[in-house]
């Protein structure tokens, strides 16, 4: 049986010095290679067999969309304006929680536009990894073009690569035309991105993509689109919801079918998976990179914002689409309900019953019944 240790390199998962110690030291590099260990299976059965999937497919086909003619670019964001006003949006009269006692920490010497700053840095770093997550989205879904053995499911992640080209470009788009400055990826992040690409398991790439950074990626998404008060940003949100509602969606229903055939030993190791991919991408949440750029002591102030009431809904409510998904598909429950455990310690387990994105994906799309204007 594996071990803490084992899976995520620490035993205690909320062990903080474990979790600030791993950083990216290689900020300036360009490229990042990773060795995919998987075989390209051609499939000789052409049938289309697999009517759930041949309906996504449909689906997609009708509901791309142009990131450069459909999102009105012209949008005059002012940065520090947008972050105030969505602070008072909020109710709060700080970017942090307002009832938070900054008393003895770091931020307790902050100004108004010290907290403006850190308003945008914060932005620049979210949209920076969101950037950085769709690339590999882009990369795992090419890779399951090549590695799915049916032919249903290989037609469908045709069109999700052409999905993530669009979210990568819009996403740099937004950065460079809109923010302030970018952030090489988060090395927790990272980590989780090159063991989804490096397994040879072709079935993981799903769990670790579609259904673990995707169900994140929505969750954030739509978290932010209900949040924003930038009209440009809404409007990009929603046309990316719409995709990504789909991707998981093809997650989930293409390891209902396959997990039927695994025994439990293998049900297992994908119990783990999930449990390490949630612990990277709550890890990389913690938004070290921009303490640093404030130039205020980490540890100090991942402690503090962790104590943030908002801040804890906030982090919780990433989880509110793969909690659900991974119980649609026996994950939570098997073997002596070994990922229900996992879930309860890190704080998510009270999204099981809410909506999975097997059925989800038909509400959210916004293209495929209202064309771009
Ligand atoms: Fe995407
Ligand atoms: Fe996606």
């Amino acid at each position: 049986m594996a071990t803490n240790l084992d899976i995520i390199g620490r035993e205690d998962v909320n062990d903080l010095e474990a979790i600030l110690a791993i950083t990216n030291s290689d900020v300036d590099a360009i490229s990042h290679e990773v060795r995919a260990n998987s075989d390209a299976i051609f499939t000789w059965d052409y049938e289309r067999s697999r009517p759930a999937l041949g309906k996504l497919y449909e689906k997609a086909k009708k509901s791309q969309w142009n990131a450069q003619t459909d999102l009105p670019w012209d949008t005059e964001v002012d940065q520090a304006t947008v972050v105030v006003n969505n602070a008072l949006a909020q109710g709060g009269g700080t970017i942090l929680d307002p009832s938070l006692d900054v008393k003895g920490t770091p931020f307790e010497s902050w100004t108004d536009d010290d907290w403006i700053q850190f308003g945008c840095e914060s932005q620049n770093w979210t949209l920076s990894q969101f950037l950085h997550g769709e690339q590999g989205a882009l990369i795992c879904t090419a890779q399951i073009v090549e590695t799915v053995p049916w032919i249903d499911a290989k037609y469908y992640a045709a069109t999700q690569v052409m999905d993530e080209a669009r979210h990568v470009e819009v996403f740099a788009k937004y950065l460079d035309e809109k923010l302030s400055g970018h952030y090489p990826i988060n090395a927790h992040l990272r980590l989780l991105l090159d063991d989804i690409i490096g397994d040879n398991r072709w079935d993981m790439t799903y769990l670790g993509m579609q259904i673990m950074v995707e169900g994140l990626a929505l969750a954030a998404f739509g978290f932010i689109h209900q949040l924003t008060t930038e009209p440009l940003l809404k409007q990009l949100l929603r046309y990316v919801i719409s995709d990504e509602a789909r991707h998981v969606a093809f997650g989930v229903l293409s390891l209902q079918e396959y997990y039927q055939e695994l025994d439990s030993k293998e049900i297992r190791e994908r119990q783990e998976f999930a449990f390490e991919a949630a612990t990277r991408m709550r890890d990389r949440f913690l938004q070290q990179e921009v303490f640093e750029k404030m130039g205020v002591d980490v540890k100090d102030s991942v402690k503090l914002v962790m104590q943030a009431p908002d801040r804890a809904v906030f982090q919780s409510l990433l989880f509110s689409k793969i909690v659900p998904n991974c119980k649609k598909l026996g994950l939570l429950d098997a073997g002596d309900g070994w990922l229900r455990e996992r879930f309860t310690e890190l704080g998510v387990i009270q999204f099981e019953d809410w909506v999975d994105t097997g059925e989800e994906y038909e509400r959210l799309d916004a293209i495929g019944e209202a064309p771009a204007a």
